[in-house]
């Protein structure tokens, strides 16, 4: 049994060492805000927060985590650039199917932790690694623009 905490709350799981945080997330505690997209790191649908980086929880094993604490798409409203980026989503209309959009949402409340006004390049390099089907990439960028001056 090992304990690791999601959300601010501890909880405790009985899975191998080397079961990704995706699956522990999704099948073990039940919380499908964080979407399964490749499983190789390729796509960042699966993208959640560990210690505030913005990482991919397919390819983050149970083991790696440590102490370290994970912020899902559940929780980042809670935090003050969450919240401002849920916002910002909402204002500018950005989600179109939504298959992608928590990931993308932890990756650009990651920057703003970062980079509080990031520029364009800033914005285009920290969220390359989230594709999006639907094509949002520029409703996500003035959203990040509208989250940093909120
Ligand atoms: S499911 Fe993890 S990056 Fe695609
Ligand atoms: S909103 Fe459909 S994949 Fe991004």
């Amino acid at each position: 049994m090992k304990t690791i905490t999601v959300n601010g709350r501890d909880v405790q799981v009985d899975v191998p060492d080397d079961m990704p945080l995706l699956w522990v997330l999704r099948d073990i505690l039940g919380m499908t805000g964080t979407k399964y997209g490749c499983g190789i790191a390729q796509c960042g649908a699966c993208t959640v927060h560990v210690d505030g980086d913005a990482v991919r929880a397919c390819q983050t094993t149970i083991g790696a985590l440590g102490n370290s604490k994970v912020t899902t798409i559940e929780g980042v409203g809670e935090t003050p650039n969450g919240k401002k980026v849920q916002s910002a989503w909402l204002g500018k209309e950005v989600v179109q199917c939504g298959y992608c959009q928590s990931g993308q949402i932890m990756s650009a409340t990651a920057l703003l932790d970062h980079i509080p006004h990031p520029t364009d390049a800033d914005i285009d390099d920290a969220m390359s690694g989230n594709l999006c089907r639907c094509g949002t990439y520029g409703r996500i960028r003035e959203a990040i623009h509208a989250a940093a001056t909120a």
